[in-house]
């Protein structure tokens, strides 16, 4: 075991830009799909704005037709923009700072923003955290937005299940291997055959506001803590995602 204190690691900097580069590239994947995605909502922009033109063109026009083209034009505009904003924070120049963390005190952070979304989706959250975990090093704000998009994901697939039985379960443990695993799951129907094959595909998305982004990024997140995210059915039914983290040992 190494000392407390965590030593600078021999490749920290160089780490971290490989880190940066892979993230990136992941960017740069998506720049074609990024291109398609944000064509369809300034399209969307453009034709309600030619509409208003032409109705207020009209000697009598109608004030209820151009009302329901500027709400259009904002909802698309908010798309566009929701579009950018999480494309933003995965390019963020800003490196991955990564520190020991106890992954319990790091939910423990977000316990009350989770309650809170749970709330707003007729949902309970129910947390089972192991006693004692082994420290992982992680970027603790990217690792929370990973699970905010988990639990987000469980409680938006729920919108179909009666309410009393909306549950979020959020639990973290030891597997086998001995990786820090925090499972997320919920009772909703589970993944589609369609949703299976395309899980991590970035702008593969069923939700009618959906970006599709939000899988595809805490794949691109996990896998550069050395982590893996999977999913395994939850049973009696629903979906479990997972994410394996590999303990910090200190070995460097
Ligand atoms: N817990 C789940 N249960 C059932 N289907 C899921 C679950 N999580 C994800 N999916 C499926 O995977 C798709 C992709 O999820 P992802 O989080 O990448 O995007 P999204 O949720 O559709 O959009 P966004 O994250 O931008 O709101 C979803 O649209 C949904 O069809
Ligand atoms: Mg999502």
């Amino acid at each position: 075991m190494a000392p407390e204190e965590p030593a600078a690691r021999p490749t920290g900097a160089l780490h971290g830009r490989m880190l940066q580069v892979s993230r990136l590239a992941t960017i740069g994947e998506m720049a074609a799909g990024v291109a398609h995605e944000l064509n369809q909502p300034l399209t969307a922009i453009a034709n309600y704005a030619q509409a208003c033109d032409r109705l207020l063109a009209r000697p009598a026009a109608n004030l209820d037709d151009i009302h329901t083209a500027l709400r259009e034009i904002a909802a698309q505009a908010v798309r566009a923009g929701d579009i950018l904003r999480r494309l933003r924070s995965l390019a963020r120049s800003q490196p991955m700072r990564r520190e020991r963390a106890d992954i319990n005190a790091v939910i423990e952070e977000i316990r009350d923003l989770l309650t809170a979304d749970a709330h707003c989706h007729q949902a309970s959250l129910k947390l089972d955290l192991a006693s004692v975990l082994p420290p992982v090093l992680i970027d603790a704000a990217q690792l929370q937005h990973v699970i905010v998009n988990l639990v987000r994901n469980g409680l938006e697939a729920q919108s179909q299940t009666a309410s009393e039985a909306r549950e979020l379960f959020l639990g973290t443990g030891l597997s086998a291997d001995g990786q820090i695993e925090i499972a997320i799951r919920d009772n909703g129907p589970g993944l589609s055959p369609q949703a299976l094959e395309r899980l991590f595909d970035p702008f593969f998305s069923t939700k009618p506001d959906g970006t599709g982004l939000g899988l595809a990024i805490s794949n691109t997140v996990v896998r550069a803590h050395e982590g893996s995210l999977s999913h395994r059915p939850n049973q009696p039914r629903g979906a479990c995602f997972y994410i394996r983290l590999p303990p910090e040992t200190g070995a460097g």
